[in-house]
């Protein structure tokens, strides 16, 4: 039996986890990680230094703020850790690069499988259409999402980027010039409202043609079988950063 502390516990994606482990041969948590300590099932702590249950890895689906604490914890006791949280600072990435050294690591934006082929097929798409076509991303979320862009729609742009043998510019705004769209930009774009619960479009306009490449996500479920099955891969791994590439192909 894998033991998880789940960080984030009493968040949306935290309780979608917990339920999911209830009924999983595999892995249970055994403890959470949150601010919040409210709990009927599993002990949470509020300061990781507490923690005295046996914790194999460790999930995270909670806020940036709670970065530098799980940075000391996984590395000082040597935990693997799936870090799911989004809108971490270039400084708290280089935190994970550095950790990743010592313990393996898996990160991503996206945990859903659904998303990593959508990225896969944009790839594709954009090493085809190279110098025709236009690309923009649009991204929709919740109205108490904080993080915008979304770190999917980076990562899908960063995907898209590493497939092409121009030079890339992203645009997130275009309110403030008044000029023609370069050939070398990513239009990026966030929608906010009700409780949409993630969606990414890329379109690829060229003369006459538009191709777009579309996932919706319609409940929170996809992001946590996808950290529960990270967590499961990660155990035992060599140190190093991980992502849903890897678990992907691990599988084929
Ligand atoms: N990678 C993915 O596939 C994926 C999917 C969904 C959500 N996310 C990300 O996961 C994170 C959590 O999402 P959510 O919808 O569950 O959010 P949420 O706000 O519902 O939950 C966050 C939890 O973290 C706790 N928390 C906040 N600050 C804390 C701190 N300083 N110390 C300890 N606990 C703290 C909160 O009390 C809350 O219980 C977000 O960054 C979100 O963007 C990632």
């Amino acid at each position: 039996m894998i033991n998880i502390l789940l960080s984030g516990c009493n968040g949306k994606m935290g309780r979608v986890i917990t339920n999911l482990l209830e009924n999983d041969g595999a892995a249970r948590v055994v403890c959470g990680y949150d601010i919040n300590t409210a709990s009927d099932t599993y002990p949470v702590y509020d300061n990781l230094s507490n923690v005295k249950e046996k914790v194999d890895v460790i999930i995270d689906f909670s806020n940036p703020a709670c970065l530098d604490a799980l940075v000391a914890f996984c590395g000082d006791r040597r935990i693997p850790l799936v870090l799911a949280t989004t809108g971490l600072s270039t400084a708290q990435r280089e935190k994970v690069a550095e950790l990743s050294k010592k313990i393996p690591v898996f990160s991503s934006a996206n945990m859903s499988v659904g998303v990593n082929l959508l990225i896969a097929l944009v790839k594709k798409a954009a090493s085809v259409l190279e110098g025709n076509f236009d690309i923009e991303i649009i991204e929709k979320h919740h109205n108490q999402k904080i993080d915008a862009p979304s770190g999917t729609a980076l990562m899908i742009a960063d995907e898209i980027s590493s497939s092409l043998k121009g030079h890339v510019d992203y645009v997130y705004d275009r309110h403030y010039v008044r000029k023609k769209r370069e050939q070398s930009e990513i239009g990026i774009h966030s929608i906010r409202g009700g409780t949409i619960v993630g969606e990414h479009d890329v379109i690829f306009a060229g003369n006459d043609e538009i191709i777009e490449v579309k996932h919706t996500a319609t409940g929170k479920e996809v992001f946590a079988v996808g950290a529960i099955k990270a967590a499961k891969y990660l155990v035992g791994k060599q140190p190093g950063m991980y992502n849903m590439e890897d678990l992907v192909n691990s599988q084929i």
